[in-house]
Formats: structure tokens, C-alpha cells, sequence
């Protein structure tokens, strides 16, 4: 397993390419589709050929012990699986992944499910799930030998790129649609360094011109069309069956954005499979916002299907999207483990973020769909009792604390968003309030507040 060989086949026609020969665009010269990260003969390596499940459990087990730099990363931790890089010296890490697996008592309770977890991908360095697939895909810019990265973003992609391109002492360029970004995640870039440009157009615009761009300079991508930003995205599939001790979950519900999560996860526990690491796959659900869900229409069209982009609009900006990259390969990972793709309102995403703020963990409106989106899998029975299930919350609490003060103040939702919904609102919310400076009248504060 210390082959450090890889090849890049299209996801389309399947044509395969070396590494170093794909397109600045990471688009197939034939087809125009995407690429994915192949290891030539895993799949078929059988008996004395195949790795020892269990030595690599317990190698991998062994470096949460390590003070090796890149034992103590959770990507790299498991590198065995992404042998990506020539030299894994090159690697640019800031000790990502190895991120907490939480229970969920409460929400398990409302929903009758007693193994609710929730993985939470906002515990890393730059506070969102990106860190994973930045780690992978940057060390390889910066092993082929790239001064400037870029990428276009929802803010997560820029505030994760930004950091881990300063850490390697190279210049990044990130492009945001104006005024469509929470704050936090626009301080980040900034904060480490990045040539940061606000582009009066939407996420798919920002796309448009920066794959212009790439062709035109040598200026590495780092959006998620780079395969090898999967590689890295796929290691919390690998954390999750660890802490399981390698007896995977019965459904992964992960949010949907760009799409491209969705599919690393399920290439994550596709492989662990080939390799006799786990003996099946979970299945994985994607959940969408009602007004950026064009896989959700996608799939749920039946007959001859054909996938259109949307024009997107909902308030959880991380998933702003209406013309996914990698709706393609997200369609393959729900169909072949049977999953669900769903939509959900603004006010069934606004709820579920207060209830996860409410057992003590929080995390970015766009995470909150996992939530949203089994309660609505729960109602229709698709998801049964006694079944272990796991949400995969992509980014912290703190990246957009401007939708959280405004749902706790009561100016989130409009009124028809917000219509038959009221009561269960008004128990979540909890907004500041104005209260003398003397401990009777804090005191007497406390007493008003409902339980
Ligand atoms: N959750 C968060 C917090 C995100 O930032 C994103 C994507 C997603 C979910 C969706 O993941 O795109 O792989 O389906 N954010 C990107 C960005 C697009 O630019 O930060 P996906």
C-alpha cells in the first residue's frame, strides 16, 4: 500500500490520465466532465495482494498517539488511502479532521431514533469541512510546484484555502459573489491574506470567470471540480467507521451544495469497502435548500430526466447554488446506496439550526438541512426505528452569527415562511434581553423565561 500511484479517470467517458496532464479546468479534453482519483487495482486486489485490514486499522489507531506533524492530521493520518503525493513532506496540514463524533439525545428523542450522531466538521482549523479537502488538494499545488491558488466561493472554500495557503507561504486569489457571504467566513480571507474580490454576480457566476481565469494564468483551482480536494474530503467516511469501530451507520445525511461532498463521503466508504475495511456502505442522503435544490427536482423527475440549473436563493449562503459541478457524481452516490435527495424550507432549516444550538453544539444554517431534512425522512417513514443515523454538520455556529442574532430577535423569517410554524418557533427562541443592572431585576428576568 506505499504505492504513491494514482490516475484521474473522467467520470464521464471514463478516460483515464495521469495526474500531471489534467487541464487547468480539471475538465476531460473529450467530454468535458469531471474527474475522479482512481488507484489502479484496488478494487480487484484480492487475498495475499490486498492490504491487512487490520494492520491499517490499527496503524491508523496508533498515530492518534503520534507527535509526527502529519500522524496528528486526520487526513493524513489515513494516507495509506490518498497517496496523492510523490513526497508527503510536501504536505500542507494545520492538523485537520479527527473531528468529533456527538450523540444526540434530544433530537433522537423528538424523532424516536436512540443512535443519532452528529459529525461535526465545523471542529476544524478554519471551522468548516473544507480544511479536509484543502490539506489534500493544496499540498498537491504546491508539490507541482504552483505559486497562487484560487477558488470561487460560497466563503467556506475561500476561508479554508486562504489559511492553508499562507501556511505554505503561497498567494491566493478568491472570488465571492458581493454581498452574498456571511461575514465571518469573508473576515477569514482577509485574515489570512488572500486577495479577496467581491463579484457583483451570484456563486456560479464567480465559477464562470474564474475558470477563464485558470486558463489564462497559472493559477491552480482549488474549487471542488479538483479531484484531489476529494481525497481529502473523503477521510471523516474513514473517522466515521473507526468510531464505530468499523461497523458502519445504517444512513449518512450530508447538506448539498456544490455536490461535491456527498460524493467524496460516499467514495470514502465505497473504497473502505473494496478493501475489506468495512463489510457495506451506509446510505447517503443529500439535503437541499427549497430554493437551490436542483438535484432534489433532478431526482425526484421521473422517467426521462434531464437536470436543470435553478436561479438560487436561501439564506443559508454556504449552499447558494443553482448549477452544481458535481451533481453527477452526487446523483451516482444516492442512487447506488439508496439514498434520499429532499428539499426543506427556510423555516424547517431555521427550526432544526436552534434545536442543534439547543443541545449544545450550533453550527452554519447550511448544516442545519441535515436535521431539517431527517425529520421530514422520519414523517415519511423512509427512515425506521432502531436505525443508526448520522448528520454531517459541515461548519461552525460562528461563521454566520448574523443569521442566528436575527432568528433569536424574531427578524429571520417572514410571515408566510414562518406560517403554522409560529408556536414551535417562539420555543426556541431565546433573544437577549434589556434588563436593569441590579441582581433583582436580573432575577426577576429569569423567572419570564419559559423552559
Ligand atoms: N455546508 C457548508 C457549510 C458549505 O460551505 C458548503 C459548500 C456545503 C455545505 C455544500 O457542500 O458544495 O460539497 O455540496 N460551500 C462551498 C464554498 C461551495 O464555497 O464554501 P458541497
Amino acid at each position: 500500500m506505499n504505492d504513491n500511484l494514482h490516475t484521474l479517470r473522467c467520470f464521464g467517458c471514463g478516460a483515464r490520465i495521469s495526474g500531471v496532464d489534467v487541464r487547468p479546468d480539471f475538465r476531460c479534453t473529450d467530454c468535458g466532465d469531471l474527474f475522479e482519483v482512481n488507484y489502479p487495482g484496488w478494487a480487484e486486489r484480492k487475498d495475499q495482494n490486498r492490504p491487512n485490514p487490520g494492520a491499517l486499522k490499527w496503524l491508523w489507531r496508533e498515530r492518534r498517539c503520534s507527535g509526527e506533524l502529519l500522524d496528528r492530521s486526520g487526513v493524513w493520518r489515513f494516507r495509506e488511502l490518498l497517496p496523492i503525493l510523490e513526497n508527503f513532506g510536501n504536505a500542507v496540514t494545520l492538523e485537520e479532521g479527527n473531528t468529533p463524533l456527538y450523540a444526540l439525545p434530544r433530537a433522537g428523542k423528538a424523532l424516536g431514533l436512540d443512535q443519532l450522531y452528529a459529525k461535526h466538521q465545523g471542529m476544524n482549523p478554519t471551522g468548516s469541512f473544507k480544511d479536509t479537502g484543502m490539506t489534500a488538494a493544496l499540498s498537491v499545488a504546491r508539490e507541482r510546484g504552483f505559486e497562487w491558488v484560487a477558488c470561487a466561493s460560497t466563503g467556506n472554500t475561500s476561508a479554508a484555502m486562504a489559511a492553508y495557503a499562507a501556511r505554505a507561504g503561497m498567494r491566493s486569489l478568491v472570488l465571492i459573489p458581493e454581498g452574498k457571504i456571511a461575514w465571518g467566513k469573508l473576515s477569514q480571507a482577509m485574515d489570512y491574506g488572500a486577495v479577496t474580490c467581491q463579484l457583483q454576480t451570484d456563486f456560479d457566476g464567480c465559477v464562470s470567470v474564474l475558470t477563464e481565469i485558470v486558463r489564462q494564468a497559472p493559477i491552480y483551482l482549488l474549487n471542488s471540480v479538483n479531484p484531489y480536494r476529494l481525497e481529502g474530503q473523503k477521510t471523516p467516511a474513514l473517522e466515521i467507521a473507526e468510531a464505530f469501530d468499523w461497523n458502519v451507520p445504517d444512513h449518512l445525511i450530508v447538506p448539498g451544495g456544490n455536490l461535491a461532498n456527498s460524493s467524496a463521503l460516499g467514495k470514502g466508504f465505497k473504497e473502505m469497502k473494496e478493501l475489506g475495511l468495512v463489510s457495506r456502505v451506509p446510505r447517503i442522503s443529500v439535503i437541499q435548500a427549497e430554493g437551490a435544490n436542483p438535484l432534489a427536482r433532478y431526482l425526484a423527475a421521473g422517467g426521462e430526466k434531464e437536470f436543470k440549473p435553478v436561479e438560487a436563493h436561501t439564506r443559508a449562503t454556504a449552499i447558494r447554488i443553482g448549477n452544481p459541478a458535481s451533481w453527477k457524481k452526487a446523483a451516482r452516490v444516492v442512487e447506488e446506496t439508496s439514498g434520499w435527495c429532499l428539499d426543506v424550507s427556510e423555516a424547517e432549516i431555521a427550526i432544526a439550526k436552534a434545536e442543534l444550538g439547543a443541545e449544545g453544539l450550533g453550527c452554519e444554517p447550511a448544516s442545519a438541512v441535515t436535521l431539517a431534512g431527517l425529520k421530514k425522512l422520519r414523517a415519511q417513514r423512509a427512515v425506521r426505528d432502531g436505525e443508526t443515523v448520522v448528520l454531517l454538520l459541515t461548519g461552525h455556529t460562528l461563521k454566520d452569527a448574523d443569521y442566528t442574532i436575527d432568528f433569536h430577535r424574531g427578524a429571520l423569517l417572514q410571515a408566510d415562511e414562518a406560517a403554522g410554524l409560529e408556536a414551535e418557533i417562539a420555543k426556541l427562541r431565546r433573544n437577549a434581553i434589556r434588563v436593569d443592572a441590579t441582581p433583582a431585576a436580573v432575577l426577576a428576568a429569569m423567572k419570564d423565561v419559559p423552559a
